[in-house]
């Protein structure tokens, strides 16, 4: 078992988010907020519902929705957890997940291609409320495999996030990054935080 206490419930609950991947330490950082208390959670990717029972032990009081593209994945609901089935490959499909919100929490588990990264991220993140985080897991997966544009998901997503700031006409408006562990939280300002701020770790 893992050191945290998300690390041990990842462990019992079966996910790979702590045997493989060691995101104990580095989520129980960035979700001390919300524990306890009412939030909405989508999680892109349910495979056997391992995540869905780990966020239904951790988080008392949020509303779980896993999205999965393989009907088998909803035996795996529960009085916690809806799961919704459709590919986030499809464009439609991911204007429905986004009218779902707004999220506290999204984390893209799924294909862990570039192109679905990206998309998922550009369809769900106006719906992630202020003071909510976006997680994209397991970019190492997508580092080196180029998408349309030729552009892997952790350049992407720099450019990605320096675009919105510039959009929005707040220059600060989210906190990004990129922990050892090849993965990216994203945290929405929750309102009146100045300057680029580094939640965990070093960029
Ligand atoms: C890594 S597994 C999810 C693991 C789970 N989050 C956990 O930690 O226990 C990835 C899941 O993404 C689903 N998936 C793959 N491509 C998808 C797509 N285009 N749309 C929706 N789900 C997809 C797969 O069917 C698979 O169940």
């Amino acid at each position: 078992m893992g050191g945290t206490e998300l690390e041990s419930i990842f462990a019992l609950a079966g996910t790979d988010k702590g045997f493989v991947h060691h995101y104990g330490e580095i989520y129980e950082h960035l979700l001390a907020g919300f524990r306890d208390r009412p939030c909405k959670l989508l999680e892109i990717g349910v495979y056997h519902g391992a995540s869905l029972r780990a966020w239904e032990r951790y988080l008392s009081q949020a509303e779980i929705i896993g999205v999965d593209c393989d009907a088998a994945c909803l035996a795996h609901r529960s009085a916690r957890s809806e799961v919704l089935l459709g590919d986030v490959g499809d464009g439609e499909f991911l204007a429905v997940l986004a009218g779902r919100g707004p999220f506290g929490i999204v984390i893209d588990d799924g294909s862990h291609l570039p192109t679905h990264q990206q998309n998922c991220l550009t369809a769900l993140w106006p719906a992630v409320q202020p003071g909510g985080v976006y997680v994209i897991e397991d970019l190492e997966v997508a580092r080196t495999a180029p998408c349309g544009t030729g552009v892997s998901t952790t350049g992407w997503l720099l450019d990605r996030v320096w675009r919105e700031s510039l959009s929005t006409g707040q220059p600060n408006d989210c906190f990004t990054v990129f922990s050892g562990n090849l993965v990216a939280m994203i945290k929405r300002a929750a309102g009146g935080e100045t300057g680029m701020q580094v939640v965990y770790g070093t960029v």
